[in-house]
């Protein structure tokens, strides 16, 4: 019964968030997209950081104002501690920090990519909670895993990419027809228009549950050179082709170490979190595997699939009913495992 404020804070990459969860439930959870790194094709962790120094501050007032609620109230202040760029974090991790001494309640550290996968354990009418133990596929523009969560504090990483996470690829691929960054949501509208079958491009051998990205991205690049010199129009005539064609063989891919590690494990639960649960192609491709696998499926709602403090706020509040504080020498980590 009890009652617990958590104020969240995410900023490990190009997104300033902010939330506030009453226990398990969300009571705001603010996003502040940053536009400028767009013309770059890519995040330029210089801006990236210096944009998060001007939005923190409006960020967490309005996720405060809209769950109504008076930093006095709150009982443990959470942050992204890593992994994610150093300069983005620092602004997050200090602005933790210094709220949390200046009310004099404790901080509480959340590892990124864990919060992707608790990020289930969310209470909302629009999603429900895997049980133990289930499998947890994290797709981001960071990270490829997937995890045997064993328990809220107890995952095993059964296999992960070896070069490039599975949001670089649709980023990189993206950025090679043409389209700004980041070009993975850009593909997934045009595949909605587009073929799947219509051009096929080769899926990598990469032994057991690890994954690879580099060689789709190179053969893409061919594919693309090769058209473009036949017929310079290529890519803006068939672009919803092209489009579909890749995410059909990018989750492929995916499915494919799903199943093997349904297979290996004997686990028929299956989850998906990090910024490409939100492809449309993803949801669909886990929505039917219900029937066809005999699985039970979870997929996070909308909101807490791309980078958000929702997500590290169902952390916070889980490390605190366990009593796991941080202390206030806390400091960054780029590289921060599991
Ligand atoms: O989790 P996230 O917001 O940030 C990281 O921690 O990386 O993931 C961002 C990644 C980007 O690569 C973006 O292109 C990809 O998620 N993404 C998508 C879609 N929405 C976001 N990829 C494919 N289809 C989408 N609808
Ligand atoms: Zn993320």
């Amino acid at each position: 019964n009890s009652n617990i404020y958590i104020l969240a804070i995410e900023s490990s990459c190009d997104d300033t968030s902010a939330a506030v969860l009453h226990n398990n439930r969300k009571l705001s959870n603010v996003v502040a997209t940053q536009k400028i790194h767009e013309e770059y094709g890519g995040v330029v962790p210089e801006l990236a950081s210096r944009a998060h120094q001007q939005n923190i501050v409006p960020v967490v007032d309005r996720a405060l104002a809209k769950a109504n609620i008076d930093k006095k109230q709150l009982s443990a202040i959470a942050f992204t501690r890593g992994p994610g760029l150093m300069g983005s974090l620092l602004v997050g991790t200090s602005f933790a920090k210094s709220l949390a001494q200046g009310l004099g309640i404790p901080l509480i550290e959340v590892n990124h990519m864990e919060a992707h996968i608790l990020a289930h354990f969310i209470k909302d009418e629009e999603q429900s909670m895997p049980g133990f133990p289930f499998l947890a596929m994290t797709i981001s523009g960071g990270h490829t895993q997937i995890v045997k969560v064993n328990d809220y504090f107890d995952m095993e990483i059964l296999g992960e990419t070896l070069d490039d996470a599975v949001g670089e690829a649709f980023d990189k691929s993206a950025k090679l027809l043409g389209l700004p960054y980041p070009g993975g949501p850009l593909i997934d509208a045009h595949a909605k228009k587009g073929n799947p079958k219509a051009f096929k491009f080769p899926k990598p051998k990469v032994e057991g549950l690890n994954f690879s990205f580099s060689g789709l991205k190179t053969s893409i690049l061919y594919f693309i050179q090769k058209e473009t010199a036949a017929n310079p129009d290529f890519i803006a005539e068939n672009i919803d082709d092209i489009c579909a064609s890749m995410q059909y063989t990018i989750i492929n891919i995916l499915m494919d170490k799903l199943k093997l590690a349904s297979k290996q494990t004997g686990i028929k639960q299956v989850a998906i979190g990090g910024g490409v649960s939100a492809n449309s192609g993803i949801r669909k491709a886990l929505t039917e595997a219900n029937k066809k696998y005999g699985w039970k499926t979870y997929i996070p709602k909308f909101e807490y699939c791309t980078d958000n403090a929702a997500m590290i706020g169902i952390v916070g509040y889980l490390k605190f009913m366990e009593g796991s504080f941080t202390d206030q020498g806390v400091s960054p980590k780029a590289r921060f495992a599991l």
